[in-house]
């Protein structure tokens, strides 16, 4: 089974509330859900690797550590995970970054993928997919399928606020991939929405309707 984090850091907290008030607009929205996504990355990247390097100060020689360079992508769910990329990338300027688009079919509800671009070598790299609403956990299986599909085999999900169907449907599904939230939140509605939320992550970030 995955193992499922709530991140709930005070300043993370503190700007969740933020992006969780319908008052708060486009601007503020993006800006802060970037923060948080950076306070995240900051949070699950305490184990990366370290390697020894000498280097000399002005005071003398000195062996000092430096990020042993794994090799990390972060993979977007679209169209709302945009929105936690560049906070990502403020703390990792070095990642690659892969899209990934789904649509489920009105008539079949089978999901399809119109939309898959990542770095040749996926199978070599930790993947950070990110994507701010986990609800029912649909867009993220399938975004998580369509990697494993492609060789990935090294995944973490990191949303900002969960719901607890969403977190259960991708431990189900992936007991692999572990799950990073910045809350859990009480349920789904009937339409699908997370309780108490922060309402449409996409409409919400982009001023759409
Ligand atoms: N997607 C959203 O943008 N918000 C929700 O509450 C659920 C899914």
């Amino acid at each position: 089974m995955g193992k499922f984090t709530v991140l709930n850091h005070p300043l993370i907290q503190h700007k969740l509330t933020i992006i969780r008030d319908k008052s708060t607009g486009t601007k503020v929205f993006r800006e802060v859900a970037n923060e948080i996504a950076e306070l995240m990355v900051y949070e699950i990247t305490r184990d990366l690797p370290l390697d020894d390097v000498e280097i000399e100060t002005p005071m003398g020689k000195t062996v000092q550590k430096q990020l042993a360079g794994k090799k990390l992508a972060v993979v977007p769910i679209l169209r709302a995970g945009l929105g936690m990329v560049d906070g990502v990338l403020e703390l990792i300027p070095a990642a690659k970054v892969g899209h990934i688009g789904m649509y489920r079919d009105e008539k079949t509800l089978e999901p399809h993928e119109y939309f898959v671009k990542m770095p040749p070598d996926i199978d070599q790299r930790d993947l950070f997919i990110v994507d701010p609403m986990l609800a029912t956990g649909g867009s993220a299986n399938m975004a998580i399928d369509a990697l494993k599909k492609r060789g990935a085999h090294n995944m973490r999900l990191v949303v900002l606020v969960a719901a607890p169907e969403g977190v259960r449907a991708v431990q189900e599904a992936h007991p692999d991939v572990d799950i990073y939230a910045a809350a859990l939140d009480e349920k789904l509605t009937d339409n699908g929405y997370i309780f108490p939320g922060l309402g449409d992550a996409g409409d919400r970030l982009f001023g759409t309707k």
